[in-house]
C-alpha cells in the first residue's frame, strides 16, 4: 500500500494493535502444527486480546501451514493486518547443504551465495518470509555448540560470507524466491567465556570493533532488513538491553533502520540477567534500547500497555517499532498478498530439483577438508574392496540443528554414495558400533538418539567384514545432536565407543581411511595416528553420502581450507591464527624457555592451522612479485604468484593473501587475511595468481578508536594457508 495509506492505517491502530505488531509467538497459537521448540517452553500468560492482534509467527513452515495460519488469524483480526511467517532457515531447506562451517571452508563466498537463493526459493514458496539467517558470530573457540552454525574465526572471511548470504536470500525480494534476511545474533555471541553456551561475553571495545562487528556491519551493508540481538551480555549488560549497541552502534552509527527482534526468551532474561526487577522494567528496558519484537514471551504483550497507559515509557518508541514492522510487511507486499509465495501446488516442483541436488553435492565437495593422506591411499580405486565401516555409514541423519524441513528422502547415505562410485561386488558395509556411549548425556535430544545396536555383537560383525576388504573406510564422528544451540562441550574427543572400534581396526594392519563427521573441529591427534588418511565431512547434508563418495574415489579432488583451527587439545581454547604476538611469543622451533607464553603440557602449536586443507593434486608456488614497495592511498601494490599443479589431478586451490602491521598505535595481529583467489588448474598447468593492496585494506580501530591506516613497514604473506606462506614486505607511506 501507498505510504500515506499504511500511516493511515497505524493512526487507526488501537494501543493492543500496535503492542501485538511487536509480538511473535509459535504457529500453534493458531493452528495445530509442527511443535518445534528452539528455546525453553515456559508457560506464556499472554493476554488473548493480544495474542488476536501479534504482529509475526516463528518457525511455522509449508504453504499450507502458513495459508491456514494467516487465513485463522486474518478472520479473527479487525484491521486485517497480515502475520510475518518467520523461520531458522540456515543451510538450506528442502535441500539442506553443509552446515556453515562446512560451507566457510569452501572460501567460495560465490557458491555459498548459490545455497541462499536455492534456500530463499524453496522456503518462499513454503509461505516462509523472513530467514534468521545468516550468523555470522565470530567464533574461536570450538567448545561452543554453535560454531557449526557459523563460518568461522577470520573477520573477512564472514563478512564476505554475510554478503554473499544476505544478497543470495533476498535477491530483489520478489515474492516467489526471495526471503528476507536477518543477520544474528548482534553481536559476539559466540565469544562466550569458556565456550559454554549463553555464557558471559567479554572483550575490549577494540577486539569488538575490529574482529567482532565488522560481519554483521557487512550483513547490514548487504541489505539485511533484520538483526535478531544476541543472548550475551557485552561489557556488562545484555545487548537486547543495550542503547548503546541497539541504538548508538547499529542505528545511529551504522543507519540501520529495518527491525531489531530478540532472540528467543531474551527480553524476559534481561530479569535473570539482573538488570531489570521485573517484567515491566524489561519491557521498558528492551523497548527503549531499541528491540522491536519481542520472541516468544508474554513481557511486551502483558507491560507495553500498562508503561504506556502510565507514562511511564514514551509512546514514540512504541510508535517507531510498529512502523519498523508495518513498513516490512508492506514491502513484503502482504497487504496486498498475505499470502505471498506460499504456493501448495508449485512446492513440488520447486522443492529438491535436480539443480539444487546438483549445487548440494558440489558445496559437499568443495567444503570436506583432506586433513591428511598418508602414502596417498586417497583417492580409492573402485575395484579396491572396501569395507565401509562406522556409524554414518548408513544413516539419512546427516543434517545439522537446523534442519527443520530436510526432505530426508532426498538424503544420500555413505552406502548409497559408495555403491555408485565401488566397482560391483567391491563393497561391504556394517555399523560397527553405535554413535554414542551409554553414559553420553544430550538433556532433551538424547531421546533423538535411539541406538538398537550391542556394541560387542557390531565389532564383532564389522571385524568380520573388515577382514575381507583392502581397505577400511571408517564413518565415524560426532553425534549431529552434540553440536548446535546448547551444544557445548569440554572434551573434543570421539565417544570411546569409536575410538574402541578405530584401534580395532588397526590391528588388522590394513589401510583405514577416516571419514570423520562432527559440527566442530575435534581433536584429532589421535583419530589422525590410527589412519592412514581423514577427510573431515562435517555434517554434509543431503548430498553427503554421493559428495564424499566422490571425493574418496577421485571423481572429485577435496579443496577445502578450513575456516577455524583444529586445537592441538581443548586446553589451548580459544585459539585463532590472527592471535597477537605477545610480550614474550614463543620461538619458532616452539622451544620455548619457561619465561615465554607457552604450556608446560601441550605444544603452542595447533593440530591443524586456518586456511589448512590437502589435496589430490600437487600445488608448487613460485616466488611472489611485488611491483613497487612503497604504497599510498593513492598508489595501490599489485602482487603476483605462480601456482604450478606438479600432479596428475586436476584441482581448485585457494591461495591465501596475508598482512601484518608490523608496528601500531596498538598490538596488531600476527598476520590478518586480507584476500582470497580460488583458481583450478589442470595437471602441468601454472596459472598467475595477482592481488592488489590497497591502503583501504590496511584501515582498523586506532588507539584513539578512529578507523584508519598507520604509515610504517607492513609484511605480506602468500601460500596455501596461515601457515605454508612466502613473506614480503613493504611500506605504507602518508
Ligand atoms: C534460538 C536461537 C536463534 C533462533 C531463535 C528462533 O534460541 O538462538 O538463533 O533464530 O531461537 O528459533
Amino acid at each position: 500500500m501507498e505510504k500515506f495509506e499504511l500511516q493511515e492505517l497505524f493512526e487507526s491502530l488501537t494501543l493492543n494493535e500496535k503492542i501485538g505488531q511487536l509480538v511473535q509467538l509459535k504457529g500453534n497459537f493458531f493452528s495445530e502444527n509442527t511443535e518445534i521448540n528452539t528455546g525453553p517452553i515456559k508457560k506464556i500468560n499472554i493476554d488473548q486480546k493480544i495474542v488476536k492482534n501479534i504482529g509475526s509467527i516463528l518457525n511455522t513452515m509449508g504453504a499450507e501451514s502458513v495459508i491456514s495460519v494467516q487465513k485463522k488469524y486474518l478472520a479473527n483480526n479487525d484491521k486485517q493486518i497480515p502475520l510475518l511467517f518467520m523461520a531458522d532457515i540456515i543451510n538450506g531447506f528442502r535441500t539442506v547443504f553443509p552446515i556453515s562451517l562446512g560451507l566457510g571452508s569452501t572460501f567460495d563466498p560465490d557458491l555459498i551465495k548459490q545455497t541462499a537463493q536455492v534456500a530463499a526459493s524453496e522456503a518462499a514458496v513454503s509461505g516462509v518470509h523472513v530467514t534468521f539467517s545468516p550468523m555470522v558470530d565470530l567464533v574461536r573457540d570450538a567448545r561452543w555448540g554453535r560454531v557449526m552454525e557459523s563460518y568461522g574465526e577470520d573477520t573477512y572471511l564472514n563478512s564476505l560470507y554475510a554478503k554473499s548470504m544476505v544478497e543470495g536470500y533476498q535477491k530483489d525480494l520478489s515474492p516467489e524466491n526471495s526471503l528476507v534476511s536477518c543477520v544474528k545474533h548482534f553481536a559476539a555471541y559466540g565469544a562466550p567465556i569458556g565456550g559454554r553456551e549463553y555464557n558471559t561475553v567479554e572483550m575490549g571495545e577494540r577486539t569488538l570493533l575490529n574482529d567482532y562487528l565488522p560481519s554483521y556491519y557487512a550483513a547490514v551493508e548487504a541489505g539485511c532488513q533484520l538483526v535478531m540481538t544476541s543472548f550475551n551480555t557485552i561489557d556488562g549488560i545484555p545487548v537486547t538491553g543495550s542503547k548503546k549497541m541497539l541504538r548508538e552502534i547499529l542505528r545511529k552509527e551504522w543507519g540501520f533502520e529495518g527491525v531489531i527482534i530478540a532472540d528467543h526468551s531474551a527480553v524476559k532474561e534481561l530479569i535473570t540477567h539482573g538488570v531489570a526487577t521485573d517484567e515491566q522494567e524489561a519491557a521498558k528496558m528492551a523497548l527503549e534500547a531499541g528491540c522491536d519484537i519481542d520472541m516468544m514471551t508474554a513481557v511486551y504483550a502483558n507491560f507495553l500497555g500498562p508503561l504506556i497507559e502510565s507514562n511511564s515509557i514514551e509512546a514514540h518508541y512504541l510508535d517507531e517499532a510498529v512502523m519498523r514492522v508495518l513498513n516490512l510487511k508492506n514491502m513484503l507486499g502482504l497487504f496486498e498478498n498475505p499470502f505471498r509465495g506460499a504456493n501448495p501446488a508449485k512446492e513440488k516442483i520447486v522443492h529438491t530439483t535436480t539443480e539444487a541436488l546438483a549445487l548440494a553435492k558440489e558445496t559437499v565437495i568443495k567444503s570436506c577438508v583432506l586433513l591428511k593422506n598418508e602414502n596417498s591411499v586417497l583417492p580409492l580405486k573402485p575395484e579396491k574392496k572396501i569395507a565401509l565401516i562406522g556409524p554414518y555409514s548408513n544413516t539419512r541423519k546427516l543434517s545439522g540443528m537446523w534442519s527443520f524441513a530436510v526432505d530426508q528422502s532426498k538424503v544420500v547415505t555413505l552406502k548409497e554414495g559408495f555403491t555408485a562410485c565401488a566397482s560391483p561386488g567391491s563393497l561391504r558395509v556394517s555399523e560397527g558400533s553405535p554413535f554414542l556411549d551409554a553414559d553420553t548425556e544430550l538433556d532433551g535430544f538424547r531421546s533423538n538418539v535411539v541406538e538398537s545396536i550391542d556394541p560387542i555383537v557390531s565389532l564383532k560383525e564389522a571385524l568380520e567384514v573388515a577382514k575381507e576388504s583392502d581397505v577400511i573406510v571408517l564413518a565415524i564422528g560426532e553425534h549431529v545432536d552434540q553440536s548446535g544451540e546448547g551444544g557445548s562441550r569440554a572434551y573434543l574427543r570421539l565417544p570411546e565407543v569409536q575410538m574402541k572400534l578405530l584401534k580395532a581396526m588397526k590391528e588388522l594392519n590394513k589401510p583405514i581411511v577416516t571419514l570423520l563427521f562432527s559440527g566442530r573441529p575435534l581433536i584429532v591427534n589421535e583419530i589422525e595416528a590410527y589412519s592412514d588418511a581423514v577427510l573431515q565431512c562435517w555434517i554434509p547434508g543431503t548430498a553427503g553420502g554421493i559428495g564424499i563418495a566422490e571425493l574418496v574415489y577421485g571423481i572429485a579432488n577435496p579443496s577445502g581450507k578450513l575456516a577455524m583451527t583444529f586445537p592441538f587439545a581443548e586446553g589451548q581454547c580459544p585459539i585463532y591464527y590472527n592471535h597477537f604476538n605477545t610480550g614474550r611469543p614463543v620461538s619458532k622451533s616452539g622451544v620455548g624457555t619457561r619465561f615465554t607464553s607457552r604450556y608446560l603440557d601441550i605444544p603452542n602449536h595447533p593440530a591443524h592451522v586456518f586456511g589448512y586443507g590437502l589435496s589430490y593434486s600437487r600445488f608448487i608456488y613460485g616466488k611472489p612479485q611485488l611491483d613497487k614497495l612503497n604504497l599510498s592511498p593513492s598508489n595501490p601494490i599489485e602482487v603476483s604468484i605462480s601456482v604450478l599443479n606438479e600432479s596428475l589431478y586436476a584441482g581448485w586451490e585457494t591461495v591465501q593473501l596475508y598482512i601484518c602491521d608490523c608496528v601500531g598505535s596498538v598490538v596488531r595481529p600476527v598476520k590478518e587475511l586480507k584476500g582470497i583467489e580460488k583458481i583450478y588448474i589442470n595437471p602441468q598447468e601454472t596459472k598467475i595468481v595477482r592481488f592488489t593492496i590497497e591502503e583501504k585494506m590496511l584501515r582498523f580501530i586506532r588507539g584513539d578508536l578512529t578507523f584508519a591506516s598507520e604509515p610504517g613497514v607492513f609484511k605480506l604473506y602468500l601460500g596455501t594457508d596461515s601457515e605454508k606462506v612466502q613473506e614480503l614486505e613493504f611500506y605504507l607511506t602518508k
